[in-house]
C-alpha cells in the first residue's frame, strides 16, 4: 500500500480550489490536474509499506498533541520540472503546522520509518505536467483576492492506489486533535 499522512480539505476550501484549478487549465496547453476528491495537504509521505507498519503509524497518530488550528491559503507558486511544472496553492507556515509536522517525523523515525530527508514545503496540489501558454503569465487573476482558510481537527493516514487508471486517495485512519 503506498501511504501518506495528510490533512484533508473542507468542500469550501475545495470549491475555491476547483476554481483556481479552472483558471489554471484556461491558462494551460497541458497538465494532469488534480481532481475534487483529491486535494488535500500532505504532511508526511510515507511510500509503500505493509498492514503491520500502517499499525504503527496509527500509533504514532494516535500520540501527536495538539489542539485544532488554522489553515490559511497563502500565495500560489509551481515547482519547476521538466516535462512540465507541479502547480500548487500554498499555506501559512503555522506554528500548530510545523510543530505537528516535525512531531510526526520524529515520532516515526523513532519507530523505524525511513522518511525523505526533504524539507517540508507544505502545498496543495492543483497540477502537474503543467506547461502554460505564456509562460510567465499569472493565471489565478481572476480569483476573488478574499482569505481563504478553514479549522484542522483532523489529521488522516491516507492510501494512494491506481482503480481503473485513476489515482484514487482513501482514509484508512483518522486522528482527531484535541
Ligand atoms: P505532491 O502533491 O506534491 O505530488 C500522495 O502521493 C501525496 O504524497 C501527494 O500529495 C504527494 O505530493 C506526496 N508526496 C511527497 N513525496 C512523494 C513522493 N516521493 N512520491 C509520491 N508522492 C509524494
Amino acid at each position: 500500500m503506498k501511504l501518506f499522512i495528510a490533512i484533508n480539505l473542507n468542500e469550501r476550501i475545495k470549491d475555491y480550489l476547483m476554481t483556481a484549478i479552472h483558471e489554471l487549465k484556461k491558462a494551460a496547453v497541458k497538465g494532469n490536474f488534480t481532481h475534487r476528491d483529491n486535494l488535500h495537504l500532505t504532511l508526511i509521505f510515507l511510500g509503500e509499506l505493509g498492514p503491520d507498519r500502517a499499525e504503527a503509524v496509527k500509533t504514532v497518530l494516535n500520540r501527536i498533541k495538539g489542539e485544532p488550528f488554522l489553515l490559511s491559503l497563502s500565495d500560489f507558486g509551481k515547482f519547476k520540472r521538466n516535462g512540465g511544472d507541479i502547480h500548487w496553492a500554498g499555506v501559512d507556515k503555522s506554528d500548530t503546522l510545523i510543530t505537528i509536522q516535525k512531531e510526526l517525523a520524529s515520532d516515526l523515525k523513532k519507530e523505524g520509518f525511513s522518511l525523505e530527508d526533504r524539507a517540508f514545503s507544505p502545498h496543495l496540489t492543483l497540477g502537474r505536467e503543467v506547461r502554460l501558454t505564456d509562460p510567465a503569465g499569472s493565471p489565478y487573476d481572476a480569483l476573488p483576492a478574499s482569505k481563504q482558510e478553514m479549522v484542522v481537527s483532523r489529521i488522516s493516514l491516507m492510501k494512494s492506489e491506481r482503480i481503473n487508471g485513476k489515482l484514487v486517495y482513501s482514509e484508512l485512519y483518522g486522528r482527531d486533535l484535541g
